[in-house]
């Protein structure tokens, strides 16, 4: 007997694996926020609560008001998702038909290929230069099925960026029919004076859209949610394909609350950038390679030798209560993604890697 069959190209589609956790232990696999999120964030969760039985807003109107204010931008051209993921996904069902091409870099963010798998269309992938994205292999590669070209700045598993120049450049070089979706997941822990999340071209121009999550610096990726802002012709095909009340009332209260913390957003900033520097050096006393990275993760390179390889590290940290991410999926079986966790969890993170050493 045969059931229901989905289309080919769902049954294409490998599911997205999540960063695994041990029952104790750290779990440094999933690029989150070791300082947890803001007690004010906490607190309107709570209030919230007291009204479960209600529909949330499902414009979300405060919430983008709250995020208007904050970056100086029209509120009219935000629109909120359940996580950056949801936005991508409903940028796929609005501009993406079988036969249609997406275009991202090489180890761009995995779920860029799984929405465009979801609408049948095609991943092309750009070569990178020392695993930073390439914006003259990016345009080489644009044929007349190309319809968005996704860009992860800095990307994640590999940590680099490009400068605003570099961003710029490429929406030069692209048809004005070809969207350009600036990911900043991890703009807010980027301290680099040449890098820009893309706000202003998403301003101005009529295909650059800017998207960014509550999930990292803001420590509330238990609620899902994110949001984009661009031009008013994007935004309104999001709106169009979204659900009526895509992302819920408790989620939209703590993205407001979250948003009014300063200091909580300083301090993740302050505590990822220190800590970045002195994991990654760290790590690279052991006589690892480590990429250079701005996000709040660092991704190393192993040697390719028995019991020196990726595997053989992350078996060896798994029996220390460590998880970290292997990023096989991302065509890097070389590599470890690390997050960088508390002071305490960094300490037991470095001591695991300089026992590997000697091991
Ligand atoms: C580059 C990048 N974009 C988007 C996301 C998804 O964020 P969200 O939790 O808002 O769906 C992640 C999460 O890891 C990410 O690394």
């Amino acid at each position: 007997m045969t059931g229901p069959q989905p289309l080919a190209n769902i049954l294409e589609i490998t599911p997205y694996k999540g960063g695994q956790k041990l029952p104790s232990g750290w779990k440094l696999s999933s690029n989150e926020n070791p300082l947890g999120c803001s007690p004010r964030a906490q607190a309107a969760v709570i209030e919230a609560s007291k009204s479960l039985e209600l529909y949330p807003d499902g414009s979300a109107a405060a919430l983008r008001d709250a995020i208007a204010a904050k970056y100086g931008i029209d509120a009219g051209r935000i629109v909120c998702g359940s996580g950056s993921d949801e936005i991508f996904q409903l940028l796929a069902r609005a501009y993406l038909s079988p036969g249609d091409e997406i275009l991202q870099s090489q180890h761009g963010f995995l779920v860029y290929r799984l929405v465009a798998q979801q609408s049948g269309a095609a991943t092309i992938s750009a070569p990178e230069k020392d695993l930073t994205t390439d914006v003259d292999a990016l345009l080489e590669r644009v044929t007349a099925r190309t319809k968005i070209v996704f860009v992860a700045n800095p990307n994640n598993p590999t940590g680099t960026y490009i400068p605003y120049e570099e961003i710029k450049r490429l929406h030069a070089g692209l048809p004005e029919n070809v969207l350009l979706v600036l990911d900043g997941a991890y703009a807010e822990y980027v301290r680099n004076n040449d890098y820009s999340a893309g706000m202003d071209l998403a301003g101005e121009m009529a295909n650059v859209l800017v998207t960014r999550t509550f999930s990292k610096i803001h420590g509330l990726a238990a609620l899902r949610l994110g949001w984009a802002y661009g031009p008013e012709s994007v935004i309104d095909a999001i709106h169009r394909t979204r659900g009526p009340f895509n992302v819920n009332a408790v989620a939209q209260a703590a993205g407001i609350a979250a948003l009014s913390d300063d200091a909580f957003m300083a301090r993740s900033a302050a505590h990822n950038e220190a800590e970045l520097i002195r994991v990654g050096a760290a790590i690279e006393k052991t006589g690892l390679k480590v990429f250079p990275s701005v996000g709040n993760f660092v991704l190393v390179q192993f040697d390719d030798r028995d019991g020196r390889r990726a595997a053989d590290a992350d078996a060896f940290l798994r029996a220390r209560e460590i998880v970290v991410r292997d990023v096989n999926v991302y065509g890097l079986p070389d590599c470890l993604r690390v997050t960088i966790g508390t002071v305490e969890a960094n300490d037991d993170v470095i001591a695991a890697f300089e026992a590997f050493a000697k091991s």
